[in-house]
């Protein structure tokens, strides 16, 4: 019982939450047909600030009147990417998803921003653009463009807006807005067309209207030095132009603010410092003109009264003072061929004065808009080529006007607004259309009011409202506009949607005049008062004015004013005409392009916060269409949404389909529909889409959903309590492995201790299991530790002590290893390196603990060859020879060839030594370099032993017993040698030690050699 009361309970407050704010799409309201239930879907949300409602995808907005906290960063961040229905209605939301669309589908868009003024068209307009320019990615090569687009703003506002009754800020021109986006999605380059520019505003306000903004921040903004040359002074009571209205200040705006504002952003668009001055001369001269004042003369000529004014404007504008003062006085008229001069009357001097104005301010604005759309071309041809790019249009125009008194401007933007209407009604059916079919689902006709009839009404060739003014405007004779509206009776009584006073009946006759013709349009009925029609359409400038002007040396006005136009005869189109065109234009740019809406509101007329004016609104949702809107897209379905989005939303409210569906999605919403109950013509199902025709429908699913929620909840903590329990299980489970993991390490660590312990008591034993773990280990660490321990040279003697164990092993290892070292070593070694060697080994062997002077000589390396001689010796060296008697000491040369030695002095030979025939070589064991070199004396060739000493005694006696191959015959005596001396004789050398090396006859006639103790 409680749980039902609950689930009510939070039914209730869900349908109150829907009572109090309304819904967000009007496609969701019960009575779509019913106006009441419109605008009170549109209070209810007002009152809680919700200012965007959609209509399918238009956007419904109502101007708050104050700062709402809903466009900054963040917001711009919530929207971006996000799907149109998944989140609140927004500007944001219909620019991020009119962006997405270009760059997905690749396909140009565009924003009709529509509403009657004051409704936030413009406001809207620059929400879009920032919005843009902040969340696009910026292009390096145009990093200012975004910079440019919403500098041009201001700059727009200040010469195209101007302070109504109904708006401050009131733009007073129709502007339509490209902006190109690169292949990146990066906004490259911008275009700007502007319509029907409110040019009467210039000469003449209403009462508590102003003149356009510009005019004012000149005044209180300019610096005084300009001020004065521009001949002006602050005070905007001084001026004609600016006292009409009795409004010269605005409580809401700051002139001198937006002054600086607008003077910051004109170089931004390009504007060079002489452009910006020229542009000045050109308003001021228009405050001027409108001081130039005219009198009458006696014989009704008019005289101009200012001269001054003539003076300032001639160096303002360039021209020639005269000529303009003539020129403002008089027409030229050409009449069969022939030119004439008449003098105008004082009123016509007043509106030639005011049409130049006019023309003045009007063309400079368009200067102004060409020269914005220079600066935000696309400079690069690359991006002129470039395939990727696309555009987004926006579009803000004046809505449907209807005013206590409408004119030909009226008639105009009800005419542009029944285009548009047009566009609307066909892009929206063919986008209804293009679904159905995507989804496979068949058409139902629409029934829709076509509005053909009525834009028929006013633009057929020769038929049309616009042709009948422009042929009375051209016939000969007396034409006012009263004889236009006779023709318009005549052309058009019977008309379903044409009335005037005469053709009206009794009761429609009763709130006409008789200056006025009335047309029905598609958002209601509108009187027009035909009063001016005739003269702005022709929006004449006389000839001799245009000629003036086309001499100017201002540039502006150059461009301006052309001299074509003063030499071409041919009749410019008519004001209403042009404005036709260029709005079949924009309906060919709009038609080429995927358009969104929005559509703009004006809660009161006080531009209050909070206020609701009920009769107000309804008279703008009636003359927006809005509910001719509603109606066509009501007409087939209510509702449309994704198969997965639906799903995802509703699969609580079937068991078969909650927590998940995992067959096709379609299969799934069609389970899901059937267990809501859905009757077959409540619903379809398209390819990737279900269509809901009724929203009642949908409430019921989505109230269902609301009372399913607290179960949903439930089972929510139930899942959240079995998630708890199974992650407990996981969490247990985990450590206790763990645990066992450890105390499984902890065993087998224990293992392997009490194995090597009983190993180490029994390593003495023969290999045995006891021990052979322990044995194990204590090879394979010595081998580990043994190759990283291995002898790097040959004559690194260490080597790791083995353990008895290997030490066998131990033992064959390092000699294999030294043997291969040594093998390495040997294989490295050079040649004369090898031959060095040799002589060493020879010299070990020879000398070796037998002399004393070997071990010195161990360090020094023997040399492979001291002298060259013409023995091709192998070496040579310095010796004393000792004659055998007197023991004479003679500098000598030995030389050692292949098969001889042979004693030189200088470059003769004293004595050659057969190695043959050599018998022995006699050295002692001291540190001494005496060698005796024992040959026979009886062969003749040789001179027997000889007795030489050598400084490098081991070396050379190496040498030459290596040569002689007589290395067994060299003795070492301890004390003395004998030698033979000629004819059997003896001589001894006596070997001794002493204190230094001497060499000299001793007693008994031996040689006594002392040789240096070595220590
Ligand atoms: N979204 C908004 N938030 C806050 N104020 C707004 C918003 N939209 C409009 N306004 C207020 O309303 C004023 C009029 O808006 P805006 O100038 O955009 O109207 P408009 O539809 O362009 O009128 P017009 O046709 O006269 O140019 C703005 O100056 C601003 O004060
Ligand atoms: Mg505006």
């Amino acid at each position: 019982l409680v749980s039902l009361r609950r689930v009510r309970l939070v039914m209730e407050s869900a349908l109150t939450a829907r009572d109090r704010v309304g819904v967000q799409d009007f496609v969701l309201l019960e009575n779509y047909n019913s106006e009441a239930a419109f605008i009170e879907n549109l209070r209810r949300r007002f009152r809680e600030n919700l200012i965007y409602t959609y209509i399918g995808s238009v956007l419904v907005s109502v101007n708050p009147y104050k700062e709402l906290e809903i466009y900054s960063k963040p917001q711009m961040e919530r929207y971006r990417g996000v799907s149109f229905y998944e989140i609140s209605p927004h500007i944001y939301a219909v620019s991020d998803n009119t962006y997405r669309a270009m760059r997905t589908e690749r396909k140009d868009q565009c924003i009709l921003i529509s509403g009657e003024s004051g409704a936030g068209k413009t406001e809207a307009s620059k929400k879009i653009l920032l919005y843009y320019a902040v969340t696009c990615p910026t292009n390096d090569h145009m990093a200012a463009l975004g910079d440019r687009l919403l500098q041009s703003n201001p700059v727009l506002e200040a010469f195209g807006n101007a302070k109504t009754l109904r708006n401050d800020n009131s733009s007073r021109f129709g502007k339509y807005m490209d902006v190109q986006f690169d292949f990146r999605g990066a906004p490259v380059g911008g275009h700007i067309l502007n319509y029907l520019l409110e040019k009467s505003r210039v000469v003449h306000q209403n009462h508590g209207e102003r003149n356009f903004h510009i005019f004012y921040q000149l005044l209180d903004g300019g610096e005084d030095d300009l001020l004065i040359t521009l001949d002006l002074e602050r005070n905007p009571q001084k001026y004609q132009y600016l006292v009409k209205g009795n409004c010269p200040r605005l409580s809401s705006v700051s002139d001198k603010n937006n002054w600086k504002v607008v003077m910051k952003a004109l170089p931004v668009i390009g504007f060079t410092e002489e452009e910006v001055q020229k542009l000045l001369n050109i308003i001021a001269s228009v405050l001027h003109l409108g001081n130039t004042q005219f009198g009458e003369g006696e014989e009704g000529e008019t005289y101009i009264t200012t001269e001054t004014q003539i003076h300032h404007l001639s160096k303002l504008m360039g021209v020639d003072g005269s000529a303009l003062g003539e020129a403002l006085t008089h027409k030229k008229l050409t009449a069969k061929g022939e030119e004439m001069i008449s003098p105008l009357s004082f009123e016509q001097a007043l509106s030639a004065r005011d049409a130049l104005a006019k023309a003045v301010y009007g063309r400079t604005f368009t200067w102004l808009v060409e020269k914005i759309n220079q600066s935000l071309a696309l400079k690069d041809e690359l991006y002129h080529s470039s395939k990727g790019s696309s555009v987004i249009g926006l579009l803000d125009i004046y809505g449907f006007e209807v005013l206590q008194h409408n004119s030909f401007e009226q008639f105009c933007i009800n005419y542009c607004n029944e285009k548009l209407q047009q566009l609307f009604i066909e892009l929206t059916l063919r986008s209804e259309q293009e679904e159905y079919e995507t989804e496979g689902i068949a058409w139902e006709t629409v029934q829709y009011f076509d509005n053909k009839i009525i834009c028929d009404l006013i633009e057929e060739k020769h038929k049309g409202i616009i042709s009948i003014l422009d042929e009375e405007c051209l016939r000969p004779g007396e034409t006012c506009d009263v004889s236009f509206l006779e023709k318009l009776e005549d052309a058009l009584g019977g008309h379903p949607h044409f009335v005037t006073h005469k053709l009206a009946n009794g009761k429609t006759r009763r709130v006409m005049s008789r200056e006025e013709f009335r047309l029905l349009h598609y958002a209601g009925e509108v009187n027009y008062n035909v009063n001016g029609f005739l003269d702005k359409n022709n929006d004449s400038l006389n000839r001799n004015l245009k000629e003036v002007m086309c001499q100017s040396d201002n540039q502006i006005l150059q461009h301006c004013f052309r001299r074509e136009e003063v030499i071409d005869q041919k009749r410019p189109e008519m004001a209403a005409t042009q404005f036709k065109n260029s709005l079949m234009k924009l309906m060919e740019i709009l038609m080429s392009k995927e358009p969104s809406y929005v559509r703009c509101i004006k809660p009161n007329d006080a531009k209050q916060p909070g206020r609701f004016d009920e009769v107000l609104v309804r008279h703008q949702v009636k003359y927006l269409g809005l509910m001719e809107n509603l109606r066509v897209r009501r007409a087939g379905f209510a509702y449309r949404r994704r198969f997965e989005a639906f799903l995802q939303r509703y699969k609580p409210l079937c068991p078969e389909t909650w927590p998940n569906w995992h067959g096709r999605l379609s299969d799934g919403v069609s389970t899901l529909v059937s267990h809501l109950g859905y009757k077959p013509e409540e619903y379809k199902l398209g390819r990737s889409k279900i269509f809901i025709r009724f929203p009642k429908t949908l409430f019921t699913t989505e109230d269902a959903l609301e009372a399913k929620k607290p179960e949903i909840g439930c089972l929510g903590v139930l899942y959240m309590h079995v998630c708890v329990c199974v992650v407990i299980v996981i969490q247990s489970g985990w450590r206790g492995m763990k645990a066992r993991r450890r105390a499984k390490r902890r065993r087998q660590a224990a293992e392997l201790i009490r194995r090597f312990i009983k190993g180490f008591i029994y390593r003495h034993e023969e290999y045995c299991p006891e021990n052979e773990y322990f044995l194990d280990h204590v090879r394979y660490s010595f081998l580990k530790n043994l190759r990283q321990n291995l002898p790097k040279s040959v004559l690194d003697k260490n080597w790791p002590t083995p353990p008895p164990l290997v030490a066998e092993a131990s033992e064959h290892l390092r000699r294999m290893h030294m043997r291969n070292m040594t093998l390495k070593y040997c294989r490295r070694v050079q040649p004369e390196w090898k031959k060095q060697m040799m002589q060493k080994v020879e010299a070990s062997k020879i000398f070796k603990d037998q002399k004393d002077s070997y071990p010195q000589s161990v360090g020094r390396l023997f040399l492979d060859s001291s002298h060259v001689s013409p023995f091709a010796s192998q070496y040579g060296v310095s010796v004393i020879k000792y004659d055998r008697r007197g023991f004479k000491p003679r500098p000598r040369q030995l030389l050692l060839t292949n098969t001889f030695a042979v004693l030189v002095d200088r470059t003769k030979i004293k004595q050659r030594m057969d190695y043959s025939a050599m018998r022995g070589i006699s050295v002692s064991s001291l540190s001494d370099g005496v060698f005796v070199v024992h040959m026979p004396s009886e062969d003749n060739k040789q001179k027997g032993d000889v007795v030489l000493h050598c400084s490098h005694v081991i070396e050379l006696v190496t040498k030459l017993a290596m040569m002689a191959n007589k290395v067994s015959y060299v003795n070492i005596s301890p004390g003395s040698i004998r030698f033979a001396v000629a004819r059997g004789k003896e001589g001894i050398i006596d070997f001794v030690r002493g204190s230094e090396l001497k060499v000299a006859k001793g007693k008994r006639g031996h040689l006594l050699v002392v040789s240096q103790r070595l220590y």
